[in-house]
């Protein structure tokens, strides 16, 4: 099957995540993040809406026996990601945890975590969700873990509730910060490359946030793939940026006919 041909949200493991062609790299990013940020064999990690294991697959391999914990409602994509992806063998040697509530319970496990990644969640939340879930990721953190998420930063905030998929949501960058003031996290932006959302990074201890000294080591740059240029070239950066927040001003009938008109331009080359 051409998994190029699906749409973000379609009903194949590869899609139902996200681009389909960005599977991954997808996974890689999340991968490198927290390698980056000091993830090693004998940590614990809580893969929060794991999906299908596009990252998930990467920290297998590296953890230690029993050491990843996903949570994941829709337990096809799982399914999907083992038969695809992993193979049973990596699964029994392994012994990954899963659970698959969609409560947003963090304490099914009973245990807490060195790392909780939540990417691409916050951006299908209502401010309800995050708020529990924010909560519940603090309960399940380690006093000196850390917990990576992605939001999609935008000049206003999303105001409804309850989970929007495969629709997005944004919000303030003012709002993410009130968010973990509220869940009692302290929280920083990090610079590491998304090509759609933005990377936050949140604590129980103000001390164990990146300082300004490591955050120019966490830029996620992706080097020879012309995809990912915007990650470190300037000029490609700033017109990806100038790009999503033009996207938010203008009203959706000019931005589909834009965006017919470029799909357009690129069928014709
Ligand atoms: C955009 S995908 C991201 C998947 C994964 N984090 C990744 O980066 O590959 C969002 C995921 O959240 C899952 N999801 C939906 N409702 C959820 C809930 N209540 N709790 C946890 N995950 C949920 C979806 O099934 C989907 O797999």
């Amino acid at each position: 099957m051409d998994v190029s041909k699906l749409k973000a949200g379609d009903n194949h493991y590869m899609a139902y995540v996200g681009p389909p062609t960005q599977y991954d790299f997808m996974g890689a990013t999340q991968f490198r993040l927290l390698s980056t940020l000091g993830l090693r064999a004998n940590h614990s990690l809580l893969d929060f809406g794991c999906g299908s294991l596009r990252a998930g697959r990467l920290f297998l391999t590296y953890l230690d026996e029993g050491a990843y914990f996903g949570i994941e409602p829709n337990k096809w994509l799982i399914e999907d990601a083992i038969k695809n992806q992993i193979g049973k063998d990596l699964a029994t040697l392994k012994k990954p945890h899963f659970d698959h509530n969609g409560d947003f319970k963090t304490d099914v496990f009973s245990q807490q975590f060195d790392f909780i990644i939540a990417q691409s969640i916050f951006s299908h939340t209502g401010s309800d969700l995050i708020t529990t879930a924010l909560s519940n990721f603090k309960e399940s953190l380690k006093p000196n873990g850390l917990i990576a998420a992605t939001f999609i930063e935008g000049i206003t905030d999303f105001d409804g509730r309850g989970w929007v998929y495969p629709g997005c949501v944004n919000y303030r960058s003012s709002t993410i910060r009130r968010f973990a003031e509220e869940a009692g996290c302290f929280v920083i932006r990090i610079p590491w490359y998304h090509p759609r959302q933005t990377w936050y990074v949140f604590s129980k201890e103000k001390h164990r946030l990146p300082n300004k000294a490591m955050l120019r080591h966490l830029s996620g740059a992706v080097l020879f793939e012309q995809e990912f240029d915007e990650s470190w070239k300037r000029s490609k950066k700033i017109m990806h940026l100038f790009k999503s927040y033009l996207k938010q001003l203008l009203p959706r009938p000019i931005k589909n006919g834009l965006k017919k008109l470029m799909a357009n331009r690129v069928n014709n080359r």
